[in-house]
């Protein structure tokens, strides 16, 4: 009889009829899974200098279990070596010595308060660990590509043996602590894939050689952990079906499958199938890779291995993992981001509340944050990481204001559910009919940019849900605001474009938004003005339209508000689409025909156009005034407050809420 941890019975939920094979039992190891969902391993630098777990880590970790109804939700991997050359991240935990198990038994109990199923990772970071020292170890000594990483030593035969002992001595540890299955990160070029690879493995010890030979370190931590923690808890282990590293002679496809079957003969009772490295120049997880793109690599792993197959990666709707389960092609639907930024998302399917998601928007903030040092936030939720943190829950009002909000764009709604949630009379008002603010426009950019507009529709329904009256079509004046007076204003009415020099009379110089929305007419030799986001979102939108675009901004790289895990896309894509671009320079005057650019230093050449497409942005003083002259409290946020992204409305909207 495989063991049971927690009952459950989804039989009466929406989200059960709906996608049936997400909700039904599986088998892993001698463990009984309730149902298909796995919140997979995440760092979040959230933990201790040390490596020691904090509260913030694991109230964290405890919403996260409530999200997964009973099925699996894996804590982040842990390093493993006192010499921290396998740390990969200030904020990551440690599990080198004893003294971390309390901590470590704080998240499984967290886990288990949820009648979830605590996972446990063991994740030597290899090639992109040492964040704290100066150097790290791996295979052998092959060099970074990325400079944010340290150099590597390769280890010694000893040093080699040792690691798998570290892996074990975690792994009892684990067990230990109370969680109830095993995990080993074997991707992205963390040290185990750095054995397996033959682009970082080029040892001729008895770890190294040929495929079998690199998988040797593998097969002797899945069999001491196997060892250690007996037959009740699964060993599964994540490991790469593409390493997306042809260009530096890493594993083909064919050694990868390799692998899976390797880590099968030794005993691993399932296998999360992953894609690409940290070094890799193929995107996996971004915006502009459609959902459900690498599921055929699923189905691939099931056509080499018996034990069950689980994989993520862009899969943030249920019906794609339900339907390949379905057929056969998948066991698991994993996912990490979706649950950053919605931990209820599984949970919310299950109760058949699925407009109540806030979905991720493959943005990469998240991982940006953590290369970096920061700790984890999300772009569009602002309570992650802050679900320790009361001051982050809305709260009851004492004395309920009248307030009016003045823009129905990302801001706005925000602000306006939040404030409702809390006893507020909360009145939104657009001058347009629909809500959604200049995301209507901004979400016909390509490569995914139509995805933005999960998080409109979110906060649309948390309105409704609220009780927030909306006023749409209607206009706020200085005269509505003497006539309602309420007891605070909220001015979330996005950008102004201000006029640029030489404009006046010209119909050649548009704006960014009538642009996107169709409005304006567009030649076919075109100079963006503004080398932000909306100038880049424009650009790329008129080339797939076969004009000619510069891109003329004062920034002193384009898409310095983009962060950089997904800027190098849009500087790809601007490559690609011949958008040449000239950052650092002004526009000084438009001619007949051309524009002339200058440089910060001086320089002044001229640009041939038809068309002027303005996507510079300031704060928008409109209102402000009227509002503080009736001695009405006020709020300014948004791009009203100061042009911005996405990320900084709904955050300064959410924070307005709280507060007001
Ligand atoms: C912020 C962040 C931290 C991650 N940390 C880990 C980790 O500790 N261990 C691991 O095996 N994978 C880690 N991953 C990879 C995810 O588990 C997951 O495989 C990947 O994000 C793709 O799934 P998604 O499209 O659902 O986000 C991390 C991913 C992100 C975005
Ligand atoms: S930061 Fe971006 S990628 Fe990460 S979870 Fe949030 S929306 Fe998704």
């Amino acid at each position: 009889m495989a063991k049971v941890l927690f009952e459950w019975d989804y039989a009466s939920y929406p989200g059960a009829k709906a996608y049936p094979n997400l909700f039904k039992p599986i088998q892993l190891g001698n463990l009984m899974v309730p149902n298909r969902i796995k919140y997979a391993a995440t760092e979040d630098n959230l933990n201790d200098h040390n490596g020691f777990i904090t509260d913030a880590d694991i109230a964290y970790m405890r919403s996260r279990a409530e999200g997964v109804v009973g099925g699996l939700c894996f804590m982040q991997g842990v390093y493993m070596d006192e010499a921290r050359k396998g740390q990969g991240y200030v904020g990551q935990a440690a599990c080198w010595d004893d003294k971390y198990v309390d901590g470590l038994r704080r998240i499984a109990d967290a886990i288990h308060s949820e009648k979830a199923i605590a996972g446990f990772q063991l994740m030597d970071c290899g090639r992109v660990g040492a964040v704290e020292v100066e150097s790290g170890h791996g295979p052998s000594t092959v060099p970074q590509r990325l400079r944010i990483f340290k150099p590597m030593f390769e280890m010694t035969n000893a040093e080699v043996k040792e690691m798998v002992r570290q892996h074990v001595d975690a792994a009892r540890r684990g067990v230990e602590a109370g969680f109830d299955v095993m995990e080993i990160s074997g991707i992205v070029g963390y040290l185990i894939s750095n054995f397996l690879s033959s682009y970082t493995n080029r040892r001729t010890d008895e770890y190294g050689g040929d495929i079998r030979g690199r998988c040797q370190a593998m097969m002797e931590i899945i069999q001491g952990v196997k060892e250690v923690c007996g037959p009740d808890i699964p060993v599964g282990i994540r490991l790469c079906s593409e390493e997306l590293l042809n260009d530096v002679r890493g594993n083909t496809p064919e050694e990868s499958m390799e692998t899976y079957r390797m880590a099968e003969e030794a005993g691993a009772d399932y296998i999360s199938c992953t894609l690409g490295w940290q070094e890799s120049i193929y995107p996996v997880i971004s915006r502009d890779i459609p959902q459900g793109n690498w599921l055929y690599l699923a189905k691939r792993a099931k056509e080499h291995v018996k034990i069950p197959i689980q994989m993520a990666y862009r899969l943030f709707t249920p019906d794609k993992p339900d339907k390949a389960i379905g057929d056969g092609e998948l066991d698991f639907w994993e996912m990490c981001r979706s649950m950053i930024a919605d931990p209820l998302m599984p949970k919310k399917v299950l109760e058949g509340r699925e407009e109540d998601i806030r979905h991720c928007v493959a943005c990469n903030l998240c991982l940006a944050r953590l290369f970096r040092d920061a700790p984890m936030t999300c772009y569009i939720n602002p309570r992650c990481a802050h679900e320790h943190d009361d001051n982050f829950t809305p709260k009851p009002v004492e004395d309920p204001k009248e307030i009016m909000i003045v823009g129905a764009g990302p801001s706005g709604m925000e602000c306006a559910y939040v404030a409702a949630q809390r006893g507020h009379e909360v009145h939104l008002y657009d001058k347009r009919s629909e809500v959604g603010g200049t995301l209507l426009e901004a979400s016909h950019a390509p490569y995914g940019d139509e995805e933005l507009m999960t998080c409109v529709n979110y906060q649309k329904t948390m309105c409704e849900k609220a009780g927030v009256n909306f006023h749409l079509g209607e206009e706020v004046t200085e005269q509505l605001i003497a006539d309602e007076m309420p007891d605070s204003v909220v001015l979330a009415t996005g950008p102004f474009y201000p006029q640029i020099e030489g404009a006046a009379g010209r119909d050649n110089v548009v704006n960014v938004l009538d642009v996107m929305n169709g409005k304006a007419q567009v030649g076919d030799t075109v100079v963006v003005y503004g080398n932000r986001k909306p100038g880049i979102g424009v650009a790329l939108f008129l080339a797939k339209q076969g004009k000619k675009v510069t891109l003329v901004g004062r920034e002193k790289t384009a898409g310095f508000d983009v962060n950089p895990s997904f800027k190098w896309r849009y500087m790809i894509y601007l490559k690609q689409n011949g958008v040449m671009a000239y950052n650092d320079c002004d526009i000084e005057a438009i001619n007949d025909g051309e524009i002339i650019v200058k440089t910060f230093d001086g320089y002044r050449f001229p640009v041939a156009c038809d068309t002027v497409v303005v996507s510079e942005r300031e704060a928008n003083e409109s209102l402000k005034k009227t509002v503080q002259s009736e001695g009405i409290e006020l709020f300014v946020i948004g791009d009203a407050l100061v042009p911005r992204n996405l990320s900084s409305a709904v955050h300064d909207g959410y924070r307005i809420g709280l507060r007001i």
